[in-house]
């Protein structure tokens, strides 16, 4: 099929099966990213897309400017096209609830008031998550206003920063959020554009971090609270347990990792004790 596509479009450069491969190799040891068979269409049409875009005579070329361009800047738009940014606000809430009812509570045990708590989204997409989380907090924890709360967020992708860092959504991100909190957090901007508070958005730390770089990693440290949701689904093993080491080393004795509903520790890392709060299980680094 795959080569019946390429020569349905007499534009398309050639793509064989070995350039293919070593295409998604170099992604792989870059990002940790598998792409798997049922993806190869949506990979190669971007691909070819970026061919086009920059002109590139053949895949060879393409490959060289991306991997030897001086800017990165190549690399990058590739990064930002391949990615996979779904998400919404309170998506998989209950780990919020868990947060707040169960692992801010202990963290508030070994800690006198007025020292800082931090919590991390990583990825955070287009900011729903790490907007979700301090909106959770304000809302329901008791003890909100008694630490210096820090959010950090970050992604691989910078295009969902930048739009993370503007705060701006539509409707379909805002599905689950009562009119209550729309109000309260949000003001109305235009046709379904919302505009979260300007104290929220100034109130998060977005970066741009590539979860299996230890530099970019060791810029991480002391975190309390680590939300790493709907990213391991797209590793395999080998890059999951590289992510989750260095998230072990930015984590505080006793911080946690929440994990998406289809992710799990076991099989990747005995380094994390499961911890179950409500409905979900989170895992905790020994304290
Ligand atoms: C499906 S979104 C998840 C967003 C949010 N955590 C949620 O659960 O709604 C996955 C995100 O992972 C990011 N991502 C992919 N590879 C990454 C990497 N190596 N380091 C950091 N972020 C990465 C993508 O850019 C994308 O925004």
């Amino acid at each position: 099929m795959r080569e019946a596509l390429r020569k349905s479009n007499e534009h398309h450069v050639t793509i064989t099966s070995e350039d293919y491969a070593k295409f998604c190799e170099f992604f792989y040891k870059k990002t940790g990213i598998v792409f798997t068979d049922k993806k190869g269409y949506f990979v190669e049409r971007r691909l070819q897309e970026r061919i086009e875009k920059t002109k590139s005579e053949s895949f060879r070329d393409y490959f060289s400017l991306l991997r030897f361009q001086m800017s990165g800047d190549e690399w990058q738009e590739l990064i930002n096209n391949m990615t996979v940014n779904e998400t919404y606000f309170l998506r998989e809430d209950y780990q919020f609830d868990a947060m707040s009812n169960g692992m801010l509570p202990e963290i508030a045990q070994e800690r006198p008031a007025g020292r800082s708590v931090k919590i991390w989204s990583l990825p955070c997409s287009t900011g729903e998550e790490p907007y979700s989380i301090a909106i959770h907090i304000l809302e329901k924890w008791a003890l909100a206003d008694s630490y210096a709360i820090e959010i950090c967020a970050s992604d691989i992708d910078t295009r969902v920063v930048t739009q993370a860092r503007r705060g701006v959504y539509g409707e379909r991100s805002l599905q689950r959020l009562s009119p209550e909190l729309r109000r309260k957090y949000f003001s109305k901007t235009g046709v379904d554009q919302y505009l979260i508070r300007e104290e929220l958005r100034e109130s998060i730390d977005f970066s741009v971090t590539n979860i299996i770089d230890p530099l970019h990693m060791s810029r991480y440290r002391s975190v309390d609270i680590i939300f790493c949701r709907n990213l391991l689904i797209y590793f395999d093993d080998i890059s999951r347990r590289g992510a989750v080491e260095l998230m072990y080393e930015c984590l505080s004795p006793g911080g946690f990792i929440c994990l998406g509903h289809s992710e799990s520790m076991s099989r990747i890392s005995s380094l994390f004790k499961p911890r179950k709060f409500g409905e979900t299980v989170v895992y905790q680094k020994a304290g």
